[in-house]
């Protein structure tokens, strides 16, 4: 058997939608992303959504909208990709980084205390759904992400970019921070190729991100080319140097028929695990993903396991065994306290980050998508067993 990591399916109204875009005469941002913008923004019950060319560039956009300046620190997760780091540099300010939970990858309520006691001038933090699900945002005793965001008068960046649609309690991450960033890029939970969105019930962060989108433009250049109201229609302002990043309305044709099926993707992620769950749970070299929350709770993007120090392979040995066996499977993530940049500008020591260093040695992703079958996870499961066991 041939098991990608990762497979997308384009088995909706993707074509249609495509098509109807191609023969409207203009393929960039138009009424499609508008279309786009307003279903996703109701999908998670925000107010406003703005569709860009990813989720770099919505975290970007973000970070500016605050006011992040240079200097300003950003408390951000060491366990991510870099692109959450990478957009606070850009505006000339510094990432702060702190451990996670081992078990579940995420900056908890007591890290980020513990962090805010040590690092006094934060200025934001830009906290990561790892693998799909929230932390503890709010607790009856005001003791969750956003309470201590709150108290302390920190903006609240969400990373939402492996967490949709997920739910924290009986809500869908997107509105509980100042902004939440999505991705869509090729191998997330939904795809527009590349893109992303950022989400806010914050009218000022939103009229921001709006104009930075496209060139610092006080209006749309949509308008600028299509207002039937001819009065001054060729003239724009620019109030500020802003970015190249608005999303074509070719990936929102597509995102939008994605938007369609994004609960049953869900649905079928969450049977993976399931699946995974009772099928590897005999093995004791592996730990498996805590769940600290409702599993439909859960977008279900990653399905990372670790390999223990006594397990007869190590974790490179094993992702080794499993491409021979024709398993593709892959590691998220090497913490930014490693990478070259980071570690030598900040001179960021692995001591520092016990838990990340001990999900870094072992973390391994195995496959978890809509079409995965249930024969192909019996024969995950069963490679898995004869590497381990
Ligand atoms: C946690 C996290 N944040 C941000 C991004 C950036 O997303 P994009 O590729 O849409 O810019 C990624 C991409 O993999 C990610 O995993």
């Amino acid at each position: 058997m041939k098991i990608p990591y990762s497979r997308i399916q384009l088995t909706g109204n993707e074509e249609k939608y495509l098509k109807e875009v191609l023969e409207s005469g203009w393929l960039t941002t138009s009424r499609k992303a508008m279309e786009f913008e307003e279903a996703f923004a109701n999908f998670v019950g925000a107010k406003y959504a703005c569709a860009v060319n990813s989720c770099t560039a919505a975290l970007h956009l973000a970070v500016e909208a605050i006011g992040i300046k240079e200097g300003d620190k950003v408390l951000i997760p060491t366990m991510t990709f870099t692109a959450t780091a990478e957009i606070v540099r850009y505006l000339g300010a510094n990432p702060v980084f702190c451990d996670v939970e081992y078990g579940t990858s995420l900056l908890t309520p007591s890290i980020l205390s513990e962090a805010l006691i040590k690092h006094k001038d934060i200025k934001a933090v830009i906290l990561v759904h790892f693998g799909g699900q929230s932390p503890l945002m709010h607790t009856s005793d005001g003791t969750g992400i956003v309470d201590i965001c709150r108290k302390n008068n920190i903006f609240l960046i969400e990373d939402a970019a492996h967490a949709f649609p997920a739910k924290f309690e009986d809500k869908y991450i997107g509105t509980f921070g100042d902004a939440t960033c999505f991705s869509f890029y090729a191998n997330k939970t939904i795809t527009t190729a590349e893109g992303g969105m950022l989400v806010t019930n914050n009218e000022i962060i939103y009229k921001r991100a709006k104009t930075m989108r496209l060139h610092g433009i006080n209006r749309d250049v949509w308008n600028r080319f299509t207002n039937s109201n001819n009065k001054c229609s060729w003239e724009y302002d620019i109030i500020a140097p802003g970015y190249k990043y608005n999303m074509p309305d070719i990936n929102a044709a597509i995102g939008l028929a994605q938007l369609e099926k994004a609960e049953d993707f869900r649905e079928h992620r969450q049977y993976c695990a399931t699946k995974y769950f009772n099928l590897l749970s005999d093995i004791s070299c592996i730990d498996l993903p805590q769940n600290i929350g409702p599993i439909n709770n859960h977008a279900w993007h990653l399905f990372p396991i670790q390999i223990k120090a006594e397990a007869r392979v190590s974790r490179n040995e094993f992702i080794e065994k499993m491409a021979e066996n024709g398993v593709g499977t892959s590691v998220h993530y090497k913490p930014l306290h490693r990478m070259s940049y980071y570690k030598n500008a900040y001179k960021l020591l692995p001591e520092a980050y016990p838990n990340a260093e001990k999900i870094w040695e072992s973390t391994v992703s195995l496959p978890i998508y809509p079409d995965l079958t249930t024969k192909e996870l019996d024969y995950i499961s069963q490679t898995i067993h004869a590497i381990l066991c």
